[in-house]
């Protein structure tokens, strides 16, 4: 790397607006890289501004770490996405944007019944057991109540 083309840590942080933490977090997660000196510091590429700033972006349509990974993995490294990198991309979040308002909006529909009630039953409450996917599946408790897409926003919460 050029010393004009590295950035520190804190550099990083002050300028994508994530925590050290949240930088470390990403990089052992695979989603970004850096080099180390002599001393064990980390430096990154000027261009992981760039992938931190997708991170934000994809994150905010609800996307997990393990999709925005794969996501990744089709971007380049050390180059600016282009427009057909973009408009690829931002058509498959547009289709993930649109299911989850379906499966919200089927999710609010049901929620009239529920209003005033309270019990939570896995019997009677669309809210607690949508599509009765208890009936379909015994062996998982919880979570695996929720439509798919809203049980990995439920995961990612965690
Ligand atoms: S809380 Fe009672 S039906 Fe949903």
């Amino acid at each position: 790397m050029e010393p004009t083309d590295v950035l520190t840590v804190s550099e990083v942080a002050r300028r994508s607006g994530f925590a050290a933490s949240a930088l470390r977090y990403y990089e052992e997660q695979g989603l970004i890289q850096s080099a180390r000196t002599s001393g064990g510091q980390r430096r990154y590429r000027r261009s992981v501004l760039r992938r931190l700033a997708f991170i934000r972006a994809a994150s905010n349509v609800g996307l997990t770490l393990d999709e925005i990974r794969e996501e990744l993995v089709q971007l380049p490294e050390n180059r600016t996405p282009t427009k057909s990198d973009w408009h690829r991309i931002s058509a498959h979040w547009r289709t993930r944007l649109d299911e989850q308002m379906a499966a919200l909006e089927a999710l609010r529909d049901k929620l009239d019944s529920c209003i005033g009630c309270g019990c939570l039953s896995l019997k009677q409450c669309a809210i607690s057991n949508p599509s009765d996917l208890a009936a379909r599946s015994a062996s998982a408790p919880g979570a695996a109540y929720l439509p798919p897409l809203l049980r990995r926003q439920a995961a990612r919460g965690r």
